[in-house]
């Protein structure tokens, strides 16, 4: 029984098969299901909000420095993709702090790319790290 805010539910389905990225990727989908219930609450969400793009600056700096010690060809764009959202959380957290409503960010767009982030970009590092023999941290 899903609750009825959870937007992601949890499955192996999801998992990429390197053990830093499952764990931090099962906390960003608790992350991202608590900032949609929120929102759906009315709750306010800037701390939330604060805390999970701080959590995706960490992640995506593991990311990135598997990328670049697994010399993955996608670097670039995986890394300039990863900056575009940090740079779209800041703004959302800059109108969230402004009294805007955003609640449409976290209960749609924000559960919608980190689904498509994983199933793409995330995917073909994940695998190209893995037949690369990557057993770095995590
Ligand atoms: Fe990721
Ligand atoms: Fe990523």
């Amino acid at each position: 029984m899903i609750a009825p805010h959870s937007v992601i539910r949890w499955t192996d389905s999801l998992l990429l098969g390197v053990e830093f990225v499952d764990h931090d990727h099962r906390h960003a989908v608790d992350a991202i299901n608590h900032l949609a219930a929120l929102a759906v609450e009315g709750g306010d969400l800037t701390a939330d909000a604060e805390a999970f793009r701080d959590h995706c600056a960490e992640h995506f700096a593991r990311e990135e420095a598997m990328m670049t010690r697994t010399a993955f060809f996608g670097l670039e764009p995986h890394r300039d993709e990863h900056q575009r959202v940090l740079a779209e959380l800041d703004g959302i957290i800059l109108r969230l702090k402004a009294g805007e409503d955003c609640r449409d960010y976290f209960t749609e767009a924000l559960p919608q790319w980190f689904l498509e982030h994983r199933a793409t970009m995330d995917f073909v590092t994940a695998d190209f790290a893995r037949e690369r023999g990557w057993t770095g941290p995590g």
